[in-house]
C-alpha cells in the first residue's frame, strides 16, 4: 500500500522582542527608508539574552503537536532544520526532545534557510518508506546571534523565529513531492567564516570580526530569483501539476524584492504568494514555517488546497516542496 505523509499539525514562535529599522538607524548608518525600499522590512524579532534557537524550536513545536491533537510521547522522529544551533553539538533536536519529554530518535539538518525543506524531505521520505509514523519537522533559527550589528549589509535583513509541522503517515496525499538542490560552488557567497573547524574562535577571529555572517547580497539575489521558480517548477513537474493548479506560494521570506520578482516569474497573481517579510525579516529556518503558520491561522488556507512552500540559502541549497494542504481551517478559539 503506498503511504503518503500529511501535515497534521502546525505551530510557531517569534521572540517577543521587536527590532524596529528606527532602532538599527541608531547602530548603523542606514534609514527606515532605505531598508523598506531595498528589502520591504520594517521590523523583526530577536531573541532575548538566555534564549536560544531550541527556546523557539520547542514552543514552536509544542503547539504543533497542540493543534495535532497529539502529545510528546506520540511523535516517533524529530528533524530539525538550523544553522544555528544552540551548540556545535549536541543537536538542538535532542536538546528539544529532551525539553518535551520526547524519546524519539532526534537529529539536526543544516542546509540554512533552505533547512525547513530539506528537514520535510527526510520526515516525508521516513513516513513513505515505512520507517516512521509521526514525524516532527522544525524549522529554527536564532540567527541575530551570529549576525555583525555594526555591518549594516547585513544586520537590517535577519531576525531569529521558528516554525514546526506534524506529519503523519496517511493514504490520502499530502507531501505530494519535494525536489532539493545544492551547489557547493557558491559556498562562499553566504558564510560564518569562523567558529567552526576551519577556524575556531582566537582572539585574532574576533579581531576580524569572521565570526560573523558575511554576504554577496547581489550575487545571492541574482541566485535566489533564478532558483526559486526553477525548483517550484520542478517540484510541480514530479507531482504532475503546473502552476496554474497552484492555490499558494509560500516563499523564504529574505526580502519583498524577491518575492516580488519570482511572483511575476511565475506568473502568480499576488494575492496567491504570501509574503509577511515585513513584520519578521530573514528568519532562515524558521521562515517557511512560520509563514504557512500566518497563512493557515489567518483562515486563509482551506484543505485541498495546493501550496509551494520554497527555500534557498547558504551552501548553496535550495529546496521545493508541493503540498495538498489538509488541515481544516483553525477554529476562533485556537
Ligand atoms: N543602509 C543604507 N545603505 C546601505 C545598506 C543599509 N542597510 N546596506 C547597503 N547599503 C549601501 C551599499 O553600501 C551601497 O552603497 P554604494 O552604492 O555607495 O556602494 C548601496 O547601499 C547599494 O548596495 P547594494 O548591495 O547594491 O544594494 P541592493 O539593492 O543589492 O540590496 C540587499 C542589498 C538587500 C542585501 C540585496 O542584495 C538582497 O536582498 N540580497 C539577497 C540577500 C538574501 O536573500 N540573503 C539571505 C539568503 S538566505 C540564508 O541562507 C541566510
Amino acid at each position: 500500500m503506498s503511504i503518503s505523509a500529511r501535515i497534521t499539525g502546525i505551530g510557531s514562535c517569534l521572540p517577543e522582542r521587536v527590532l524596529k529599522n528606527t532602532d538599527l538607524e541608531a547602530l548603523v548608518e542606514t534609514s527606515d527608508e532605505w531598508i523598506v525600499s531595498r528589502t520591504g522590512i520594517r521590523e523583526r524579532r530577536i531573541v532575548d539574552e538566555g534564549q536560544a534557537t531550541s527556546h523557539l524550536a520547542k514552543k514552536a513545536l509544542s503547539a504543533a503537536l497542540t493543534c495535532a491533537g497529539l502529545g510528546p510521547g506520540d511523535i516517533d522522529l524529530l528533524i530539525v532544520g538550523t544553522s544555528s544551533p544552540d551548540m556545535i553539538f549536541p543537536s538542538t533536536a535532542c536538546l528539544v526532545q529532551h525539553d518535551l519529554g520526547m524519546s524519539c530518535p532526534s537529529y539536526d539538518v543544516n542546509a540554512a534557510c533552505s533547512g525547513f525543506v530539506y528537514a520535510l524531505h527526510a520526515g516525508a521520505a521516513a513516513i513513505e518508506s515505512h520507517r516512521a509514523t509521526r514525524v516532527a519537522v522544525v524549522g529554527a533559527d536564532a540567527l541575530t546571534r551570529h549576525i555583525d550589528f555594526t555591518d549594516r549589509t547585513t544586520c537590517v535583513l535577519f531576525g531569529d523565529g521558528a516554525g514546526a509541522v506534524i506529519l503523519e503517515a496517511g493514504e490520502e496525499a499530502g507531501v505530494l513531492a519535494v525536489s532539493l538542490g545544492a551547489d557547493g560552488a557558491g559556498a562562499d557567497l553566504l558564510k560564518i567564516p569562523a567558529g567552526g573547524s576551519a577556524a575556531p574562535v582566537t582572539r585574532e577571529v574576533l579581531a576580524a570580526r569572521t565570526n560573523y555572517l558575511t554576504m554577496n547580497g547581489n550575487e545571492v539575489f541574482r541566485f535566489a530569483v533564478n532558483v526559486i521558480p526553477r525548483a517550484t517548477i520542478e517540484a510541480l513537474e514530479a507531482s504532475g501539476l503546473t502552476v496554474a493548479d497552484l492555490d499558494w506560494l509560500v516563499p523564504h521570506q529574505a526580502n519583498q524584492r524577491i518575492i516580488r520578482t519570482v511572483e511575476k516569474r511565475l506568473g502568480l497573481p499576488h494575492d496567491r504568494v504570501f509574503s509577511h517579510v515585513d513584520r519578521v525579516g530573514n528568519t532562515s529556518a524558521g521562515s517557511i514555517p512560520l509563514a504557512l503558520d500566518d497563512l493557515y491561522t489567518s483562515g486563509r488556507l482551506a484543505p485541498g488546497d495546493l501550496v509551494a512552500l520554497v527555500g534557498f540559502g547558504a551552501g548553496l541549497t535550495w529546496g521545493a516542496a508541493v503540498v495538498r494542504w489538509t488541515l481544516a481551517r483553525p477554529t476562533k478559539e485556537a
